[in-house]
């Protein structure tokens, strides 16, 4: 193993897209972000500095960061963010992680243009489950917005209204052919014909889980989140907002050109959404192929309706896992967490901040409470230093059916209230969570994130979750190990996993809008026994708020 140092300057830089050009937050100046390769058991030290204007800080989407919670990057959860001119070092370790992970801006919505592929390679001479490809290509899906991510927060979080939605899709940072003055850039994947290559899929979109494909070509599903799969094959995968899939891709159709492309799965109904497509080209390197060249047109693929919830249930459904740590049986500690919708009566109608439907502001919540972050300090610098009045450790557990959550929900329930609120857990305890979807607002898939973790999914379902029956069908033989799960729209999901990674772990749905609406809450893992089960002491130059 190794230990490798990266430099990451955070500046404004001038991207044109669509025609147009806007100012707006990359890393080293790329859009999309530098990729980090590593290899299992290395080290990394990432040297983060602010050259913007905004405080900023940057997350690891996905690595367990086993005791180091220092290193996980969200702003007044973990660390207080990085101040205009200030610099922060992230220090950890991968352990017994392989495959692809990202990571992102995680203040606000400027994770919008600030994000790149996180790539974690075998040890040396350690094998892959599969036979790896020569070539891979790292795949990230992206939204590009009207303005910059600092104007979108003002509108949505600030205002209370619905959000802006983007205006193009993007497979690394370009939106491809069917856009205007988008062509000249749509990203080309070369294969020569009967090759097998990799794509390591990313949605590191801001608001929208997506449907992608390529035209005539079969991908074959190999790993989700980081975490191996059995081969499974398919001609379509859904991805939300936070996830990565792996595929094989076999290039076995006559040479040619063909698009792959992306666009949105909405489930929301009556939600505005942006419903174009994106596309790169696959282009076959053949001399005897006749419909190559940069004349011909791509052949374009079929994608699901954007509704198409079936397509979308079925893909998850198809995911087997392949994890040598097997799903535990028994559970220590059961909870249920209600994510849904909502709105804030207030209190002056007329306000600016009052955009929402009838002067109330949009919310979301969970357990019915809208999780509000601190301001002076972070969650784990207030823990760690014992400073009080920060947060509190009353999250509600509630009963799995405390009322018909997918039916039509009385208005009174409408309303969650706002708090800053952790439940703790003990080391080494074997914890389920049921996330429940709500119809209070609109039914929505929820991408749901916990971090300095990965979970094994065990079941899911539409409907409200039915504890007397559902749990004989939950899958505890090869269940699909993951980050981020889509909890479906009107139906709930099933997870479970070992709290063995002690400190403060931000728990949130990776749809912006509703993680600034207040979807979220926040894990408070307590040290297990003695040094190797504990929390390491923070580096010094964690930043201060
Ligand atoms: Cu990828 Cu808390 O986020």
């Amino acid at each position: 193993a190794e230990t490798q140092y990266h430099e990451f300057v955070i500046q404004n830089t001038p991207v044109k897209r669509l025609c147009k050009t806007l100012n707006v937050l990359t890393v080293n100046g790329q859009f999309p972000g530098p990729t980090v390769e590593t290899r299992n058991g290395d080290s990394l030290v990432i040297k983060v500095t602010n050259a913007g204007r905004y405080n900023i800080s940057i997350h690891w989407h996905g690595l367990r960061m086993l005791r180091n919670p220092w290193a996980d990057g969200p702003s007044y959860v973990t660390q207080c963010p990085i101040p205009p001119g200030g610099t922060y070092t992230y220090r950890f370790t991968i352990n017994n992680q392989e495959g692809t992970l990202w990571w992102h801006a995680h203040t606000g919505f400027l994770r919008a243009t600030v994000y790149g592929a996180f790539i974690i390679y075998p040890r040396l001479g350690s094998p892959y489950p599969f036979s790896m490809p020569k070539r891979e290509f790292p795949i990230l899906l992206g939204e590009w917005f009207d303005r910059d991510a600092m104007s979108l927060l003002r509108m949505t979080q600030f205002t209370g209204a619905p959000p802006n939605v983007s205006i193009a899709y993007t497979i690394n940072g370009q939106p491809g052919d069917l856009y205007r003055c988008s062509s000249q850039d749509t990203v080309q994947i070369p294969v020569e014909p009967g090759e097998t290559i990799l794509l390591r899929i990313i949605n590191s979109a801001l608001e929208q889980e997506l449907f992608f494909t390529v035209a005539n070509h079969r991908l074959t599903v190999v790993s989700t989140d980081a975490a191996y799969t059995k081969p499974f094959t398919t001609s379509v995968i859904m991805i939300g907002p936070g996830q990565t899939v792996n595929v094989l891709l076999t290039a076995d159709q006559a040479p040619g050109r063909y698009y792959m492309a992306a666009r949105a799965y909405e489930s929301a109904q009556n939600a505005p959404f942006d419903n174009t497509t994106t596309t790169a080209i696959l282009e076959y390197k053949s001399a005897s192929c006749k419909n190559c060249g940069q004349f011909s047109r791509p052949i374009l693929p079929v994608l699901p309706a954007f509704n198409d919830t079936a397509t979308a249930a079925a893909f998850d459904a198809g995911l087997r896992g392949l994890s040598l740590v097997k799903v535990s049986k028994e559970v220590d500690v059961s909870l249920n967490f209600i994510v849904g919708l909502g709105l804030i009566n207030c209190t002056n109608p007329n306000s600016p901040r009052c955009q929402g439907p009838n002067g109330t502001r949009f919310a979301a919540s969970m357990n019915n409470v809208s999780f509000v972050l601190p301001r002076t300090t972070s969650l784990m610098q207030a823990y760690y230093q014992g400073i009080p009045g920060v947060f509190t450790t009353d999250f509600p557990p509630v009963p799995p059916l405390q009322f018909n959550y997918t039916g039509n929900v009385p208005r009174g329930l409408w309303t969650p209230a706002r708090g800053t609120k952790l439940y703790k857990l003990k080391y080494g305890s074997k914890v389920q969570i049921i996330f429940q979807d709500t119809s209070i607002v609109t039914t929505e898939n929820h991408p749901m994130h916990i971090h300095g973790y990965h979970f094994f999914i065990v079941g899911s379902g539409f409907g409200n979750f039915n504890p007397a029956t559902d749990p004989a069908k939950f899958n505890l033989v090869d269940p699909p190990v993951r980050n981020t799960v889509g909890t479906p729209p009107g139906g709930w999901v099933a997870i479970r996993f070992l709290a063995d990674n002690p400190g403060i772990w931000f728990v949130h749905c990776h749809i912006d809008t509703h993680l600034n609406w207040g979807l979220a809450m926040a894990f408070l893992v307590e040290n297990g026994v003695g040094r190797s089960q504990s929390v390491i002491p923070p580096p010094p130059d964690l930043p201060r708020c």
